[in-house]
């Protein structure tokens, strides 16, 4: 796997793969893989020819007083990791190499409405700094496919409906949410989970399914479910930021005869700020 530090060589490297004729994929991340990210690689690797992976622990998309300096970093075991699924470059910028203007100034992508709800209303600018840096990074590597993992499913969207709108020609691929065998979704601020809270992390999950499980049955009072699902997060003893049914699409509480759904939640540990999300589709009434 080569490694490249410099948007310029990484250039060289694209522009001999696609003269032989290959298409790319790009899998961004922040680093500190896990068994997820890996598997984004491979879903970049059944669907292209040369796969290039990013870390860049993105300063803009952090919040000030947010987990930037104490986020994990671990290059020389991701890099291993990256080989042993035969990825075909990493891409690890530092900060000069991203924003040589500064952050101040560095022009940005802003995606109203979507980005200021859920997440995005407790990080204030977090998806305009995820945005941002996307969209360089599409510029950078000029990807035929990028894969995204449901995991961060409002993330997801935002980055599609942005694609969209300016017209980036890339074809975004989402990635199952990958989740430890209690149901956890695995996440690199898993690691901030303490050994007392784990068992009952899993609550923000099971609450999300006891959610689901009611809406199959036919309850409608959605927002009496995300309250009951409160209380259950807050009876495991964590702080709730919120717990929401919406519309899969727009991101906006879903209306009664929605029948494309996606359940979110995020809480909040002593050391970390979890989220997770279920999909539920429901028959359409004929
Ligand atoms: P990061 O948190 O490192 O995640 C990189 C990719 O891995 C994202 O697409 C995320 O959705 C996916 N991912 C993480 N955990 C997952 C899980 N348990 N199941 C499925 N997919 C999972 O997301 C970011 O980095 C950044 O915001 C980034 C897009 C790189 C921009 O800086």
């Amino acid at each position: 796997m080569h490694v490249f530090h410099h948007i310029k060589s990484l250039r060289q490297a694209l522009q001999q793969a696609r003269s032989e004729g290959k298409r790319i994929g790009f899998v961004p991340t922040m680093g500190n893989l896990h068994q997820a990210h890996l598997e984004l690689v491979k879903i970049a690797q059944s669907q292209a020819d040369f796969v290039v992976a990013s870390i860049f622990v993105n300063r803009l998309q952090f919040g000030l007083n947010e987990d930037w300096d104490r986020y994990p970093r671990t290059l020389d075991a991701d890099c291993e990791k990256l080989r042993s699924v035969q990825c075909d470059v990493l891409f690890c910028p530092d900060e000069i190499e991203m924003y040589p203007n500064g952050m101040d100034h560095q022009a940005k992508v802003i995606l109203p409405t979507m980005a200021d709800v859920l997440c995005g209303a407790s990080r204030p600018g977090h998806f305009t700094g995820v945005t941002t840096v996307v969209s360089k990074l599409f510029n950078i590597v000029q990807p035929d496919i990028a894969v995204f993992g449901l995991k961060d499913y409002q993330q997801l969207a935002i980055i599609r409906r942005m694609t969209e709108d300016l017209c980036f020609p890339v074809q975004l691929v989402p990635g199952p949410i990958v989740r430890e065998a209690d149901g956890l979704a695995m996440s690199s601020r898993n690691s901030f989970i303490t050994a007392e809270e784990r068992g009952r992390v899993i609550i923000l999950h099971q609450s999300l399914l006891h959610m689901a499980t009611a809406i199959e049955q036919g309850e409608r009072d959605f927002k009496q479910l995300e309250l009951q699902a409160r209380a259950q997060i807050e009876a495991a003893g964590f702080r709730v930021d919120y717990v929401s049914i919406c519309d899969s699409k727009s991101l906006q509480p879903a209306a009664h005869d929605d029948t494309s759904l996606r359940l979110l939640g995020a809480m909040y540990t002593q050391g970390a700020r979890l989220i997770d999300n279920i999909a539920l589709e429901l028959a359409a009434k004929v």
